[in-house]
Order: structure tokens, then sequence, then C-alpha cells
């Protein structure tokens, strides 16, 4: 059954929930593999822009790009919650634009939203949450940051970053986000704020003790051509298996063995006579 935003909220681990399982999709082969898999949330992330789209950077993805990735993962219905994510300046204009484009990214399929950003996000979750969508947070190394951070750096590695982290944290709970992803931090602040939190954490790259794990797709599987990040755990390699089905498909054609008699239509008697 799908997991609707409180019950995903109530997965606290401390309280006994499972840990929750999340994997990004920007496809419906991809959210159909991930359900079948057993993930309990799929995102819909912005590193469309990275995995799919071969850009450096997150910034250059739109919201109609985000929606047309969140209509083919809907277009699964695998059953398993929808988070889509909020693109960088789809809600950094106005709290009227930030519900309009969340409201887009609702009407394409998503169940929830995911922004980044800590207190000076908080009008925005609020707007959104007046509007009745659902928001998860985005905390530590946020990607469309990537400027103002000077590049895709660890975060939170001093005392006082840390505070402010975890401060961020818990002013987006107190604003009513149902959960919060913390990316690449080092284990001891993912397990302070898991700790402060009453929400559960999603870590990628904040340790083992986060309420769940995020990983991207591509990363995951092996597909990226890139050395995947310290906290990437690769459980496949497509990538080298796809290369080479697609060069034996090559093989075959060129030395005349693809396709075969069984893999042609029957000719029906007398066609040509
Ligand atoms: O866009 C994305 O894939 C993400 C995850 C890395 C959390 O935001």
């Amino acid at each position: 059954m799908k997991l609707s935003a409180p019950a995903i909220q109530a997965r606290k681990r401390r309280s006994g929930g499972d840990p929750i399982v999340m994997v990004t999709a920007y496809d419906e082969p991809g959210a159909r593999l991930a359900a079948a898999g057993g993930v309990d949330v799929i995102l819909v992330g912005d590193s469309l822009a990275n995995v799919v789209l071969g850009q450096e950077n997150t910034l250059d993805v739109s919201v109609e790009a985000m929606c047309h990735h969140v209509r083919a993962v809907a277009n699964a219905h695998s059953g398993v919650h929808v988070v889509a994510d909020m693109p960088w300046l789809s809600y950094h204009v106005s709290t009227a634009d930030s519900v309009r484009n969340a409201a887009a990214l609702v009407r394409a399929g998503a169940d929830s939203v995911k922004l980044e950003g800590g207190r000076n996000r908080l009008a925005v979750v609020r707007a959104l949450l007046d509007a009745e969508i659902p928001v998860m947070g985005h905390l530590g190394l946020t990607p469309q940051s990537v400027m103002s951070f000077g590049g895709f750096k660890v975060q939170a590695k001093t005392h006082e970053a840390a505070k402010m982290l975890t401060e961020d944290a818990v002013l987006l709970q107190e604003e009513g986000v149902y959960a919060i992803v913390i990316e690449a931090v080092p284990s001891i602040v993912g397990t302070r704020v898991t700790e402060t939190l009453s929400i559960p954490t999603i870590g990628i790259g904040a340790g083992p003790d986060t309420d769940g794990q995020v990983l991207v797709f591509h990363d995951l599987l092996g597909m990226t051509g890139r050395t995947p990040a310290k906290f990437v755990r690769q459980y496949a390699d497509l990538g080298a298996q796809i290369t080479d089905a697609i060069g034996r498909y090559v093989q075959d054609v060129r030395n005349g063995s693809f396709p075969s008699e069984s893999e042609a239509y029957a000719n029906p008697e007398g066609l040509f006579d």
C-alpha cells in the first residue's frame, strides 16, 4: 500500500519503525523496477540533470522538465509514494509562484515535494502546507547551492556549521515538513540531527544512524560512467552489462546472424506469384 506523508513521518527508527528506503527514478521503467525491488519512496530528483541529461549541476532543470519526468514515473502506477524535487528558482521568487509550481508537480503525479534549505525556506514551506502539499526538507550538501558553496563539498564540518544545520532541521520540523534529507555531512551530524528530531531523517552520505537512506538510481546500478561519491554503494554494474549486450547486437547484425528465421514473420504462400 502506498505510504502517505504522515505514514512516512511516523517511521522513526527509535519508535520501532523500519528504516525508510528511498531511491530516485525518472521514468516508468525505473519506477516500476524500483517498486518491484521493494522501496518505500521514489524521489524524482533534480539529479535528473546529472544522470539523465548529462549536465554538470542541477541548475538548468525547469518545472516543466520535472513534471515531464514525474508524469513518466507516475505512469508506473507503482503503489509507491512519489516525491518530486522542486527545481532551482521554482520556490525562490515568490510564495505564490512556489505554490503554483508545487501544484504542477502534484498534478503531474507527485504525492509530495522536496525543497532545499533551512531557515530561509520557512515561509515557502508554510505556503505549501497551507495549500495542502506535504513537504520534505533537504539540508547539508544541497546541490542547488553549488555556486554559494563553491563546489560539491561535505557540509557541517565545523561546530558552528553543524549547530546551524541542526537548528535548521528543528525549524523545518516546527514548520511542518514530514521528513528531511541530510546529504554529505560527517556521520556524527547525521546521528545528532536524527536524535534531535521527532520526524525521520533520510541520509545520503550522512552515516548509518539516519531513519532512512536514499541513493541515486544510476549510482546504485553502475550506470553513470563516473567515479561514484564515497557514500555510494554500487549494487550492480549495469553500464558494463548494457555495453556488452549492445555490442553483441551490433556484432550479430554485422555478421548476419540477426534476425534469424524465428525472429521474422512467416511468408504467406504465393505472395509474389
Ligand atoms: O536530486 C536528488 O537525487 C536528490 C537526492 C540526492 C537526495 O536530491
